[in-house]
């Protein structure tokens, strides 16, 4: 059934966002970790339609539909599967791969498989005599061998034509050479890219090689210190974030954000293993949108030179739009983050990061830049500044405080400064208000009546345990694995549910996301509702080892388990047919 790859699909998923697309037709408010508006599928007075970013799913508590973003559209569209995901894609302004082409997929999987067998070249040649110099230069920089394995570092050597000979003998074309970046044409044949560099692999959330950075390892380059791989079918620097492989298996609730390859290298060697770096490119929605799947809040460590300070101003604005809260930690002594722990050591890092300001202080600090408080244009002027600034405060009394401070530095009253900043909210809102266009719903299908969404479990008991496991699975993805070991699809009473369930495990076992958008390229629609139910459900786990076991434990349906033999026999022949078909 999928028709569509992977990667497309991981992308769509990157670029639509559950909360724009369904604010596209249902005017939704937040409170807390959901949001809430009228459902679009049924006529109803108060809310009952949910939606949570953070799982990216969909689900009314009143007529019972539910999902993801895709379902969401084909529900209110009424499309099909494959006819949603174009819709959606024009949503996104993203080209949809052509139809029935499973080929394009291969073709990058191909791809992605080169890079790799090519960041094995490069990390091998550190161990030969050519890569000494390589391997000198690593230690100057303090990078010891468990940080050089864990980011698959390596050496391109000097020489034209080293990398293409090899990946020429293990099969790959020079057409495909030069789609992954690896090598250019000139008339003579040939070239490779990198040479005598120090070679970054950027890795992607699945473990995939898509491109390279190569460092010059004398002095700055003249401008080329860095080659990077451009943009290729499998790699776009807007969809990446260098390190984040190995970030986003942080337990901790933050990210910490940085600029080049070094900074994030040394940062996870001395232990901040929470840290990604966007490679000098401005940050964007795109990356704000990753980030946020693992983290709420971000400390930006951008460098404090002017390029980085305004790349700063500009990730505030992308991450304030995702609802990511952020934090600005400003490197003392005008070092980058790498420079800083070399000099100063991990506990120092982690002292300055405590104190890293909230953004509010930074921006404050910001705007008060080259302004004379003492002189009254200098005082209209911050405060101007300073009432656009606290107006974007969305907690009543982050603004008192700030409110507070404002009004101490210019001498002007708090509550001056307060109705300031409420007034340019009113007229900002008022003129959003205007420009968002909200589609309006067609009201001979807003008052359909609902539809009973229930599915009735034959072993409702059982069933109940059988939807805890995936309700906790959802919340904690990383112990699938561990469950597919514990329980099998066949322990299943429910072929719902053991059908999501089987999807679960198997994607786990190979690697592949589980978002919900991958499960809804594979779950018929009524799974996914069914899931959407679950997700919504919330229930409260603590996520350990120990609290798994024991709902799988509930779980397997071993002849004698209900006490009743009849009933046991009935189960076996439904999970025989439950089985059945999960792909
Ligand atoms: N960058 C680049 N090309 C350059 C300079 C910079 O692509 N000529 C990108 C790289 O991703 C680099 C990031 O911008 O990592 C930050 O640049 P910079 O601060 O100059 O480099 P560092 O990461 O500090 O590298 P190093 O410590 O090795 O000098
Ligand atoms: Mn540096």
């Amino acid at each position: 059934m999928p028709r569509f790859d992977d990667y497309f699909l991981d992308e769509l998923t990157n670029k639509a966002d559950i909360v724009d697309i369904v604010s596209r037709y249902v005017s939704l408010n937040r409170k807390g970790d959901r949001y809430w508006g009228l459902c679009p599928f049924h006529g109803e007075k108060t809310a009952s339609f949910s939606v949570v970013p953070d799982k990216q799913f969909y689900y009314c508590f009143g007529c019972g539909k539910g999902g993801g973003v895709i379902n969401f559209v084909m529900d209110v569209e009424h499309l099909e599967f494959a006819d949603a995901v174009e819709h959606l894609a024009g949503l996104c302004n993203m080209e949809v791969p052509d139809a029935g082409n499973k080929k394009v997929g291969d073709y990058k999987k191909r791809l992605c498989e080169m890079n790799a067998e090519a960041a094995r070249f490069f990390h091998a040649k550190l161990k030969e005599p050519v890569g000494a110099g390589a391997v000198e230069y690593i230690k100057k920089r303090r990078l010891s061998p468990s940080t050089v394995t864990r980011f698959g570092l390596g050496y391109a050597p000097p020489g034209w034509n080293n990398l293409s000979d090899y990946l020429r003998k293990k099969g790959y074309t020079n057409a495909e050479m030069i789609e992954a970046g690896l090598v250019r044409k000139s008339e003579r044949g040939v070239y490779d890219v990198f040479r005598d560099r120090l070679m970054f692999p950027i890795i992607d959330h699945r473990g995939n090689v898509l491109a390279f950075g190569g460092r010059v390892m004398q002095g700055d380059g003249n401008g080329q210190k860095y080659i990077n791989t451009g943009n290729t079918p499998i790699y776009s620097k807007k969809n990446t974030l260098y390190a984040y492989n190995i970030a986003k298996k942080t337990a901790e609730k933050q990210m910490i954000l940085v600029e080049g390859y070094m900074d994030a290298v040394s940062l996870h060697q001395a232990g901040f293993t929470n840290t990604v770096a966007s490679l000098g490119t401005a940050l964007t929605e795109e990356h704000a949108k990753l980030l946020s799947r693992t983290v709420n809040e971000v400390v930006i460590a951008y460098d404090t030179d002017k390029a980085g300070t305004a790349a700063t101003e500009r990730a505030i604005g992308v991450f304030g739009e995702n609802g990511i809260s952020i934090r600005i930690l400003r490197v003392p002594g005008g070092k980058d983050p790498d420079e800083f722990i070399k000099l100063n050591g991990p506990d120092e890092f982690r002292r300055v990061l405590a104190g890293a300001e909230q953004q509010m202080d930074y921006r404050l600090a910001a705007a008060k830049n080259g302004i004379d408080l003492k002189s009254d244009d200098g005082r209209i002027a911050y405060l101007k500044a300073a009432g656009k600034l606290l107006s974007e405060l969305t907690s009543r009394i982050e603004l008192e405080v700030y409110a507070g401070r404002v009004a101490e530095e210019t001498g002007v009253s708090r509550e001056t400064v307060i109705t300031e900043a409420d007034r340019i909210r009113k007229s900002a809102f008022a003129a959003e208000k205007k420009k968002r266009h909200v589609t309006d719903i067609n009201p001979e299908r807003a008052v359909q009546p609902p539809r009973e969404s229930g599915v009735r479990y034959a072993d409702p008991v059982k069933a109940r345990f059988e939807e805890e496991l995936l309700s906790f699975l959802f919340t904690y993805p990383e112990l699938c694995e561990k469950a597919g070991e514990l329980v099998k699809t066949e322990d299943f009473t429910s072929p719902e549910l053991g059908r999501i369930y089987g999807t679960l495990i198997s994607r786990t076992e190979k690697g592949e996301s589980t978002d919900t958008t991958a499960l809804s390229a594979l779950l018929s629609p009524e799974d996914m509702r069914l899931m959407g139910k679950l997700l919504a459900a919330d229930r409260p786990h603590s996520g350990t080892e120990k609290e798994l076991s024991d709902i799988c434990g509930k779980i397997g349906n071993k002849p004698g388990d209900s006490g009743d033999p009849l009933m046991d026999i009935r189960n076996r022949k439904r999970n025989m047919s439950g089985t059945k078909g999960v792909y």
